[in-house]
């Protein structure tokens, strides 16, 4: 596996590997790689000739008081895992080589910037886009995997895929869970043993909406209620926001006659997570 710490190395190895045509896949990361993370490995490995994986803790798409600082970091332990699943090319920029003190360019998308974990988190999807937008320009992916854990940020890219006329495909991967259930995430690592129980209750609540969906209830305010009930059963969880709201576009659904997804953030002591389940009627 080929390291490559600034843009001028990343984009000069990628180049080079693709002088006789080859198919490149990019697994953008912040790294404490996890099980959900070499899924997308797997599919881009299966997609692609050459897989790049970038591991970049993005700081633009943290906020002042947010976890930063103690975002989980690996990176011996990240390398070896991706030298195990025979990734070609490992970009890890710093934050220097990535943003220059001169630089002011950003990508904000109007309106779905601000929904979802954007509502909560002001700044955080323009920092995602904008990172990814250069990892685009740096990398020359023909594909790039991300997983529906993420389901907010997938809206948002692919829509600047859209808009911005990038040549690359997205691809979405289906979200990994542990045995019991939870979402796979690189801050479960934050989870005491007690709140890792606690965690648990916000798949309870995704499975308690799909149930009554199945069940044939279609109103949306009263799915919502009682996944905000389950929720609510379990003192040690705090809720952020319990949405269902249309995939592509992110605004609240009023009908469940289409797709519909169904979006929850919530904190688990000082541990903010996120889950998410797919309504297809
Ligand atoms: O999903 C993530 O890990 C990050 O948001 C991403 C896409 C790597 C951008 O920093």
């Amino acid at each position: 596996m080929k390291i490559a710490k600034t843009i001028q190395e990343m984009r000069e190895a990628v180049r080079d590997a693709r002088r006789g045509g080859e198919s490149l896949g990019l697994v953008p990361t912040m790294g404490a790689l996890h099980e959900g993370h070499l899924s997308l490995v797997r599919a881009a490995k299966a997609r692609c000739d050459a897989v790049a994986v970038s591991i970049f803790v993005n700081p633009l798409q943290f906020g002042p008081h947010e976890d930063l600082a103690n975002y989980p970091r690996d990176f011996a332990g990240d390398c070896h895992r991706l030298e195990g699943e025979g990734v070609d090319f490992l970009f890890a920029p710093s934050v220097e080589e990535m943003y220059p003190e001169t630089s002011v360019t950003y990508v904000e998308l109007e309106g779905l910037s601000k929904r979802l974990c954007g509502g909560s988190r002001p700044g955080h999807f323009r920092g995602v886009a904008t990172v990814v937008a250069k990892l685009f320009h740096i990398v020359e992916a023909d594909l790039a995997f991300f997983g529906q854990k993420d389901a907010a940020q997938v809206a948002i890219l692919r829509r600047m895929v859209k808009d911005l006329n990038f040549p690359v495909e997205i691809v979405v991967c289906p979200i990994v869970r542990e045995p019991d259930g939870l979402a796979m995430s690189s801050r479960n690592a934050y989870l005491n043993p007690q709140e890792r129980k606690s965690a648990l209750q916000l798949h309870r609540s995704l499975n308690e909406v799909e149930r009554r969906f199945q069940q044939g209830e279609r109103d949306p305010a009263s799915l919502i209620e009682a996944g905000k009930n389950v929720l609510a059963q379990e003192p040690g969880v705090r809720l952020d926001y319990f949405s269902i709201v249309d995939p592509d576009t992110l605004v609240p659904v009023t009908g469940l006659t289409r797709n519909a997804l169904v979006a929850v953030a919530a904190f688990v002591g000082s541990t903010r997570l996120i889950d998410n389940a797919v309504l297809t009627p």
